[in-house]
């Protein structure tokens, strides 16, 4: 089965959030399946910078205003065995920063035609671009690759022939790529594809929405997530177009790599650990505070947090909730970046208590796995989370999760209520309702069980003992690619 997965981050060359994550793990775990999984990027700098040795594949003439041509070269992600294309096309991808957007963080005015262009040259790869390697599924991450199903099924009509199946998996519904109607103009789609059955969108062109009327099935990324965008509440305005796919949707829960979140053998962090010896982390969390300038003590709880500074991630609840957490003793360490509000307010909260409280406003990847393994809880109260990586990265590094019960926090966390500890089920601590009522009584629980060092202590077992392999998820990809894949022999 050869499967091309398109996208526009991939850990370790370019990362904004979990989706480079995914991209860099999935491929390696469909590989040990047997896959011939393959990745498709746009020549940003960093794959540029980060794709050595390469050889030229193909040369094409200009189109999507990329007006000194464009060329699409072949290496290999490094540290893995896995094949990546890069489509080099510099008017529209030699841009310093952000991918997606200014130095002023307004989104590229082209954007339209920068990712039209990497779901268009999927197709031409589903069309034999490389005469060495064609796809049987193209599989798209997200708006910035949904195109392709649409290029793909554009190809079919013109042909009459069957081309490669499609996949689009929805990381988060909330980023879709609308644009003004006249830019479908620039797209090079059949006219008739600006249709409520299509790309058109309340008036706007939609890339996700394209992907996800065009693609053969549909994946987000946790069961629960798959059926809240259903609702009308967390559809975003697509949750008609959802239900009515929803015999080709699928939740499949992301997993976590092995090879670079493992407390047993993480190289960035101050000491190694395991389920079975976990002396280890107590150094972690020395170190973690000596370097974020916290005082040093292990008597009371370490919350951390590491993450996107945006609406989504409900961090004005931990905001409202930090004068009661360090009222009871606590302590707290966040790295983040993002709104800028919120970025003024956590540095105020840190500025007041510096001993207790230590904020890093930045990205920092090795910092993030030390806040990981030395804090003693991870926060994560969303307002909504499609799977959320980082409390599983926390259940792995035995720093217990308090997360709000939604998406893929709903899956992933048992709460340590009398029930589930009794049960032996609890892994860290879940709120239901998105207010600062409900995070401060999950506090309340991780200070009381944090009280009583023997039943933390059985809880930071169950949760380290949790297995979220590539192996499970890449499985089910798996089947689904052969549910809709026409397997070729060239
Ligand atoms: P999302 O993709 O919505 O941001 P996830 O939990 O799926 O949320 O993934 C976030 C990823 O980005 C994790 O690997 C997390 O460690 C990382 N991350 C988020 N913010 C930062 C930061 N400021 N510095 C380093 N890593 C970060
Ligand atoms: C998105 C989601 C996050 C998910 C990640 C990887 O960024 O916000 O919940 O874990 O994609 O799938």
């Amino acid at each position: 089965m050869r499967v091309l997965h398109v996208c526009s981050e991939v850990y370790p060359l370019l990362k904004t959030g979990g989706l480079a994550d995914v991209a860099g793990a999935l491929p390696v775990a469909l590989a040990a399946l047997g896959c011939d999984a393959r990745l498709l990027v746009p020549g940003f700098p960093a794959f540029r910078d980060g794709i050595a040795d390469r050889t030229l594949v193909a040369e094409l003439p200009a189109r999507f205003g990329a007006a000194a041509g464009i060329k699409l070269y072949h290496g290999v992600l490094p540290g893995t065995d896995v094949a990546i294309y890069m489509i080099d096309a510099p008017d529209l991808y030699h841009r310093p920063g952000d991918p997606y957007a200014d130095a002023s963080k307004h989104p590229y005015a082209d954007n339209h035609r920068r990712f039209a262009l990497l779901g268009w040259v999927a197709a031409q790869l589903a069309q034999g671009l490389d005469t060495f390697w064609r796809p049987d599924v193209v599989h798209s991450h997200d708006w910035h690759a949904a195109l392709a199903p649409a290029y793909l099924r554009a190809a079919e009509l013109a042909t009459g022939q069957r081309g490669a199946a499609s996949v689009i998996t929805v990381h988060n519904l909330a980023y879709q790529g609308v644009f003004p109607a006249y830019s479908f103009g620039e797209l090079d789609l059949p006219p008739s594809f600006f249709d409520v059955n299509g790309a058109e969108f309340y008036g706007q062109v939609s890339f996700l929405k394209a992907g996800l009327y065009y693609a053969n099935k549909i994946t987000t990324v946790s069961p629960t997530y798959a059926n809240e965008i259903q609702s009308d509440e967390q559809g975003c305005g697509l949750n008609g177009l959802l239900r009515d796919r929803a015999h080709d949707l699928l939740g499949i829960l992301n997993g976590v790599d092995d090879a670079i979140w493992n407390p047993a053998t993480d190289p960035r962090i101050a000491a190694r650990f395991t389920p079975s010896s976990v002396a280890g982390k107590a150094k972690c969390k020395t170190a973690l505070q000596q370097e974020t300038g916290l005082a040093v003590q292990n008597s009371a709880p370490l919350f951390g947090v590491v993450s996107r500074l945006t609406e989504q991630k409900g961090l004005h609840l931990m905001l409202a909730a930090l004068p009661d957490l360090l009222h009871r003793g606590g302590q707290f360490v966040l790295l983040g970046s993002g709104d800028a509000d919120m970025e003024r307010a956590f540095r105020a909260a840190a500025a007041a208590h510096p001993e207790q409280v230590a904020v890093v406003i930045g990205y920092d990847e090795d910092l993030s796995h030390r806040i990981i393994a030395g804090s003693d809880v991870i926060g994560v109260p969303s307002r909504f989370e499609p799977c959320g990586l980082t409390q599983l990265y926390g259940l792995k590094y035995g720093t217990l999760p308090l997360v709000r019960r939604v998406g893929g926090l709903a899956d992933t966390v048992v709460d340590s209520a009398l029930e589930n500890l009794a049960d032996d089920i609890a892994t860290g601590f879940v709120f239901d309702r998105f207010d600062d009522d409900s995070l401060r009584a999950a506090l309340r629980r991780a200070f009381a069980l944090f009280a009583r060092k023997s039943d933390w202590k059985q809880v930071q077992k169950q949760a380290m003992k949790q297995q979220f392999g590539w192996d499970r998820a890449a499985a089910q990809f798996m089947s689904v690619y052969q549910q809709i894949a026409t397997p070729r022999s060239a």
